[in-house]
């Protein structure tokens, strides 16, 4: 397993190794619509470590996706602290959350978000492009990254010729080209059947045994029972963080 892992985590000396991948301490959000204040998150505690691979799961409007969007530094909290692989977010502003996003993050989303013209290699590659990664090696990095995900053989094709199941892999390779911190997933089998389903999630499998630190968001049982912790978010807060060793506050 060591020699798997180990070339996954070639920026590890770069983050604080001993810090949880997640830390929020009394998180709220409230979403201001001309006089109307509605409080999305009131005062969540969620801690996250290394490797940990953890479900986030909630009825509709609990505020799963607001949650998401902290977490992903794709929003700001409105009160409480979050620190990301050690570096605390809540002090940053848009252009120095875009850059922690872009390092610490990989996304993968229900809609795949690849782009169509491009061939799967070239959607891998991607982001690499953003971080200034030379093109030689974007192409061996991102070659790798498809290899991963078990779509060696499907480099130059573009989406439209792959299946959905083959198409979400590839998002998954370009979340992960960059080797970021965290994997944040939202609803990532929403939009497919269940045996693409059963090769995603069998891939994050995969992923989280080689060490990946994986979050999960859905709102179906037998998708977050795969996961080694599921956090129950309910009318803005969290009601379950989990059973398993240490996760949980
Ligand atoms: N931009 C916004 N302005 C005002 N209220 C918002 C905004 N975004 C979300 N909300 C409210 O915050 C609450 C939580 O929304 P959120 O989208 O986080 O729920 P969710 O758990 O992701 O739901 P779903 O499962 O339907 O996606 C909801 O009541 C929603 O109406
Ligand atoms: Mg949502």
């Amino acid at each position: 397993m060591a020699e798997l892992t180990l070339p996954f985590f070639p920026d590890e000396a770069a983050t604080d190794a001993g810090a949880p991948v997640i830390d929020l301490v009394g998180v709220g959000k409230t979403y201001t619509s001309g006089s109307i204040e509605f409080e999305a998150l009131k005062g969540v505690d969620l801690r996250i470590d290394q490797g940990e691979y953890v479900a986030v799961m909630g009825p509709s409007g609990s505020g799963k996706s607001t949650l998401m969007n902290i977490l992903g530094c794709l929003d700001t909290l409105t009160r409480g602290s979050y620190h990301l692989a050690g570096e605390d977010v809540g002090e940053l502003d848009e252009i120095d959350l875009a850059d922690i996003r872009n390092r610490r993050i990989g996304f993968v989303f229900q809609q795949f978000n690849l782009l169509p013209s491009l061939s799967a290699l070239r959607n891998v590659e991607l982001p690499l492009m953003y971080g200034r990664v030379h093109g030689p090696e974007r192409k061996v990095r991102a070659t790798a990254a498809l290899e991963r995900v078990g779509l060696g053989d499907r480099l130059a094709n573009r989406p439209g010729e792959l299946s959905g199941g083959q198409q979400q892999r590839v998002a998954v390779a370009r979340a992960l080209v960059g080797e970021p911190a965290l994997l944040l997933a939202d609803e990532p089998t929403g939009n497919l059947d269940s045996s693409s389903t059963h090769e995603i999630l069998g891939l994050f499998d995969e992923l989280h045994a080689q060490g990946r630190t994986i979050v999960l968001i859905t709102h179906e049982l037998e998708v977050a029972e795969r996961a080694e912790r599921v956090v129950r978010v309910m009318d803005g807060q969290i009601t379950t963080a989990g059973t398993s060793d240490g996760g949980a506050r």
